[in-house]
């Protein structure tokens, strides 16, 4: 998925925007993809009216809704038809999955609502769930409570991370090594893409309950079953031992607790692997992860020299990082100095 960044907006409606508008265009972006106004118009020339009438919007408030989304390039008015531009073709319709449209966009709700009391999240320690009288949000939480959440969310990341999935199977070289416990591993899509370019890999996906029974589907239906298993569990209290690499993708780590008891897991010359958007020593780069880190109640964020660092001081040895797709940098270790597994259990 190409991330639609400004720069994709034509220069000369670039060169308009301001701050506050900034907000108040990103607002309207995720208002039409929670209406599904992209959607509901795909391959189609419709007036306001008939558009106002698919998405539950009427009279003056559909036009000048549907004026601002032409107004930053996303609709094309032809005479008094509206129809998608190519941008919305390529961003908002073919790179991003209905589960993009409907939980991301639902992310960005509640991230608008967090940064409106930023000042007060700074200044009084509170966090924005307390000043605003709402739930934490906990997404865990939220898949555990809604099985429908739960497949969206997972459906969501497993379309976002083909990329990521294709470039780490292209760069992390597994001869050697013969099972992988995906910790954290969501729709399996990490493992499904190793395991077709190692052919004699087997791989776990380990994660909670309602997301195994997601990720089983997807499994099944890419016909790897055979290959891919899944189980419960909880990673910040128990790693199963029997597998010769451990993989963290875009997953949580959970503090050093976690990756002591994936040491111990491991057999030695066993492999410990991160993919993630490791921020910068200085924390700037990827800016949504300092973001997220600003809304947040406590203080998560790692870069990567701390994550290796991390590695090291838990007893991993050969410590790498290289970044292999856009933020996103493959972090591994060994355990011991054995090149390759000395007993594989599995
Ligand atoms: C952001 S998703 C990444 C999924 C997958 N690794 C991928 O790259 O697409 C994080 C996953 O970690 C799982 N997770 C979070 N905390 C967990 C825990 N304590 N034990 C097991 N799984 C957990 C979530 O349910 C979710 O599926």
């Amino acid at each position: 998925m190409t991330e639609f960044t400004l720069d994709k907006l034509p220069r000369k409606i670039l060169s308009r925007i301001d701050l506050q508008t900034a907000f108040m265009i990103s607002s309207c972006v995720v208002a039409a993809e929670r209406l599904q106004v992209f959607r509901k118009l795909k391959g189609k020339r419709l007036s306001a009216t008939a558009i106002g009438r698919m998405i539950g919007v009427r009279g003056w408030r559909a036009e000048a809704f549907l004026a601002a989304l032409t107004a930053v390039g996303l609709l094309k008015k032809t005479g008094k038809l509206y129809s998608n531009t190519a941008l919305t073709n390529k961003f908002f319709i073919r790179e991003r999955s209905i589960f993009w449209t409907t939980r991301f966009s639902e992310a960005c709700r509640r991230e608008y609502r967090a940064f409106s009391v930023l000042e007060e999240m700074l200044t009084t320690g509170q966090s924005y769930a307390s000043i605003l009288g709402i739930d934490s949000g906990d997404y865990i939480e939220a898949m555990k409570k809604d099985q429908q959440w739960a497949h969206d969310f997972t459906y969501m990341l497993y379309y976002d991370h083909l990329p990521h999935a294709k470039a780490l199977a292209k760069s992390l070289d597994l001869s050697g090594y013969h099972s992988v416990l995906d910790v954290g591993g969501g729709s399996g899509v990490m493992s499904m893409a190793l395991v077709r370019r190692y052919k004699y890999i087997k791989a776990c996906v380990l994660d909670i309950e309602p997301v195994t029974i997601v990720a089983k589907k997807i499994i099944s239906k890419a016909r790897l079953t055979r290959r891919i298993s899944t189980t419960v569990g909880d990673m910040t209290k128990h790693i199963p031992a029997g597998y010769d690499v451990v993989m963290f993708c875009d997953a949580e780590l959970g503090g050093v607790k976690t990756l002591k008891m994936v040491y111990d897991s491991l057999p030695e010359g066993g492999l410990v692997v991160f993919v993630d958007d490791f921020s910068s020593d200085d924390w700037t780069i990827p800016l949504y992860r300092l973001m997220w880190q600003l809304r947040s109640n406590s203080f998560w964020l790692k870069n990567r020299r701390q994550m290796v660092a991390m590695l090291r001081e838990s007893g991993f040895k050969a410590v790498r990082s290289r970044r292999i797709y856009k933020d996103t940098w493959l972090l591994t270790g060994r355990k011991g100095l054995a090149r390759r597994p000395r007993a594989s259990r599995k």
